[in-house]
């Protein structure tokens, strides 16, 4: 299969699962590249585009949109996956990537997701949020700051691997 890993990462962390999905997938001839890399009109030239970004404002990074507008011919098979620290305000992450797809014969054939820590705020930014909070709002920012931790750990780029296996 030919296949394109296609992704944003701005601290880091979708990258570490493109690379975790790329090591999965192999044995396939597979390209890794950063959106920024992708030329839009060889998207039809893939059997499968997996795109990946962090979620910034519930949304998939802009330059995956303004690409996927640009893509004149398409490959049969799309996948997704995305990093993000919030447990709620990611799934309509790839809303806009979806509205561009539905409208053509590509299938989406696979989704995935995990936490990534929030690497982009500054320790003392975040550290002054937490102590402008009420003692109970403060203590359930903090338990999720750590469950945040370290992630996507080892656990989360096996999960990548395993996703990426059920694509071939
Ligand atoms: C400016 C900004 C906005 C973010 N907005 C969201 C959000 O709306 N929902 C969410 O779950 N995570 C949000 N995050 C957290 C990132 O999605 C998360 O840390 C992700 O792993 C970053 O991926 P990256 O390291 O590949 O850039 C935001 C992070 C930043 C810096």
């Amino acid at each position: 299969m030919k296949i394109l890993v296609a992704y944003y990462s701005n601290t880091g962390n979708t990258e570490r699962v493109a690379k975790a999905i790329a090591d999965a997938l192999a044995s396939e001839e597979l390209e890794l590249l950063l959106v920024k890399d992708v030329n839009p009109s060889t998207l039809g030239s893939y059997d499968l585009v997996i795109l990946g970004s962090g979620i910034y404002a519930s949304k998939v990074h802009v330059s995956i949109t303004k690409m996927m507008k640009a893509v004149e011919s398409f490959p049969p098979k799309f996948a997704f996956f995305c990093t993000h620290a919030s447990d709620n305000m990611y799934q309509d992450g790839f809303k806009a990537v979806m509205r561009v797809i539905k409208k053509t014969d590509s299938s989406i054939v696979g989704e995935f997701d995990c936490m990534g820590e929030n690497l982009g705020m500054p320790k003392e930014q975040q550290l002054k949020m937490l102590e402008g909070l009420p003692p109970e709002q403060r203590k359930k920012a903090e338990d999720h700051q750590k469950k945040l931790k370290g992630r996507p750990n080892e656990e989360d780029l096996e999960n990548a691997k395993k996703f990426a296996r059920t694509l071939i």
